[in-house]
């Protein structure tokens, strides 16, 4: 079974200990929950907070105890033997510290670099997620917001997807609405064939959209057209479902360039699918009593706003919301999705937290925060230029996803000439190299940063091989690689022959933070934060390079090659496991 392959965390096996430690320690209250956190300080490893909040629920009832430092002596001294733990003390207000067995933590990697990295995945108690991203609007612009949210979304469906839940990846690309009049008014009128019409012939889709819309502003008798347009595409007619497909198919090409050079992988569930369900999910909620009449449109009040929720417009036509509602509904019972994960801006965050409230109400999902089903929305901040104002390019207002995502790659090229791997190298190397550091690079420097701040987008920045990068990264990585291959030893061979001890401090440090891992996917995936998994890489890199630039750490050649050439193995596979989650494709030689 999954429990027996997978330990869990440190942090999460540490607490089980505990919690049997608080069981015979305070027999009268079953409930209280091991606090357990990685130490700070020099005292230990982990410690464990749980005396003073003890204290102050049995201070009252008669207690033997004479005070928190007294629960933390008897917390400590009720654990079980472990051979996790090498020793234990009790630190002021009644901290118990823990100090890790050097041996247990040696086995522990040992038995990851055999076993593979997949056992220390976190366990999410949930089976099937949604991840709704990247989601852009069918021939508008994708634009960089965009690409933050296909990054980010990205990530958190690859850390799920390591925790072995089932993911759905949704597109829910706009792609209905009454701007789909106008555009194909504009197509009949641009392309009297308008099969002809491919992405070659309209070029620009963005181009095609703004002259229809100046065309729809100008000319009555275009408008007049065109909204009879919608209602033929709504009514299913078959020549205006034929070119609405036409014109999302040609946006789709658009979107998969970004997609395809990113590697991420989505599927395209739009807000058309959702449009036939939307009658009878608000039939649902108007039998419920939650729908009401307001200023002619049909609106659901949630508390603690104080605009309600339109579900019905005046016109009696449905909007953004009552798609968004719908496609909750259809993810909760129709995929059974117990968690459902939202990635736009910041922008929507009302949105999304008033169409939560109104499945709250409904009773779709439970009133508490941390229950599941849930609900989350993954808001992200804007794009900076290195002037302080929304990204743009220099002479188009807006920026091409691709011509950005080529430019990187270009320039990481460059940067691989440069260092002559020209003559090194096979152009499918230096290809595939300019890929994962062009990409990567993109990629790192957004989800390098609490999502919910701006961030400034800087090519230089981004790609400098120094300081927190993924080019720093990747180099250090294949670094690490390096040193495997040229000890020439096979590793399998040590791994499963050989034995991996900490005898060092910084090999002991090196060691404590490869176990780490596994609480820190936890939290990045628990708390929907990718730059904890960043933070966490870029500090495995620095306390690597502490251990191999340590004269006493010596690899190659000294009588403890066979550990240290594991440690370095460790270190590897746990950074492209980082890489990995993060969507960075790693490199091996530089
Ligand atoms: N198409 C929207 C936009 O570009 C994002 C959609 C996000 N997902 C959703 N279920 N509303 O802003």
């Amino acid at each position: 079974t999954q429990e027996e392959e997978c330990m869990g965390s440190v942090k999460a096996q540490l607490a089980k200990i505990f919690e049997a430690s608080l069981k015979v320690t305070v027999p009268n209250e079953p409930d209280v929950e091991p606090l357990i956190a990685a130490c700070t300080g020099k005292f230990g490893d982990y410690q464990c907070n749980n005396a003073m909040g003890l204290w102050s629920k049995i201070k009252g009832k008669g207690t033997q105890f004479r005070g928190p430092p007294a629960v933390g002596e008897a917390i400590k001294n009720n654990l079980p033997t472990s051979e996790m733990i090498e020793s234990c003390s009790v630190a002021g207000p009644g901290f118990v510290n823990v100090v890790l067995s050097k041996n247990w933590m040696a086995k522990s990697i040992q038995k990851m670099l055999i076993e593979g990295i997949d056992t220390w995945a976190p366990m999410p108690p949930v089976k099937t997620a949604v991840v709704d991203f990247s989601s852009p609007n069918i021939a508008k612009e994708m634009h960089v917001g965009h690409l933050r949210s296909t990054i980010i979304g990205d990530t958190l469906a690859r850390m799920l997807e390591f925790s072995k839940v089932k993911v759905l990846r949704r597109n829910h690309v706009g792609d209905w609405g009454t701007q789909f009049g106008m555009l194909i008014e504009f197509l009949f009128e641009k392309f009297p064939n308008f099969e002809d019409a491919t992405e070659t012939a309209i070029g620009d889709l963005q181009a095609f959209y703004k002259a229809s819309k100046l065309r729809f502003d100008s000319d009555p008798a275009f408008k007049e057209r065109a909204q009879q347009a919608v209602v033929r595409l709504q009514g299913g007619e078959e020549k205006y479902r034929r070119a609405w497909a036409q014109i999302c198919e040609i946006s789709r090409t658009e979107f998969h360039k970004v997609y395809q050079r990113l590697g991420v992988h989505l599927e395209e569930k739009g807000e058309s699918f959702y449009n036939p369900y939307i009658p009878g999910v608000i039939e649902g909620l108007t039998k419920q009593g939650l729908v009401e009449e307001s200023q002619g449109a049909r609106v659901i009040f949630i508390e603690g706003v104080n605009i309600p929720l339109i579900v019905v417009k005046s016109d009696g036509g449905f909007n953004y919301a009552s798609t968004d509602l719908t496609a909750l509904w259809y993810r909760l019972n129709e995929e059974k999705a117990e968690w459902i994960i939202y990635v736009t801006d910041v922008g929507q965050q009302q949105h999304f937290d008033m169409v939560f409230k109104a499945a709250k109400r409904a009773g779709w999902l439970p009133q508490g925060d941390n229950s599941y089903p849930r609900a989350s929305h993954v808001g992200f901040g804007l794009v900076l230029g290195e002037d302080g104002k929304r990204f743009r390019t220099r002479n188009t207002e807006v920026v091409r996803l691709v011509d950005l995502l080529d430019e990187a790659k270009s320039r990481s090229k460059a940067a691989l000439i440069e260092r002559g791997k020209g003559e090194q190298w096979t152009e499918e190397e230096i290809e595939s190299t300019a890929d994962a550091v062009g990409y990567g690079a993109v990629k790192y420097a957004d989800l390098k940063n609490n999502r919910l701040t701006n961030y400034t987008f800087n090519f230089d920045q981004m790609l400098n091989d120094k300081g927190n990068t993924a080019v720093y990264l990747l180099y250090a990585h294949a670094r690490i690689c390096s040193i495997i291959r040229r000890s020439g030893k096979d590793i399998e061979q040590l791994m499963n022959k050989g034995t991996l001890v900490l005898e060092h401090k910084d090999e002991r440090d090196l060691g404590l933070h490869l176990l780490q891992f596994a609480e820190v996917v936890e939290e990045a995936c628990t708390n929907l934060l990718p730059n904890v998994l960043c933070d966490y890489l870029y500090n495995l890199s620095e306390i690597f390079s502490k251990f191999y630039s340590n004269p006493e750490c010596k690899v190659i050649g000294s009588d403890k090659e066979t550990s240290r050439l594991l440690l370095c193995e460790a270190t590897a596979v746990v950074m492209r496991k980082c890489f990995n989650l993060l969507g960075i494709t790693p490199i091996y030689k530089i």
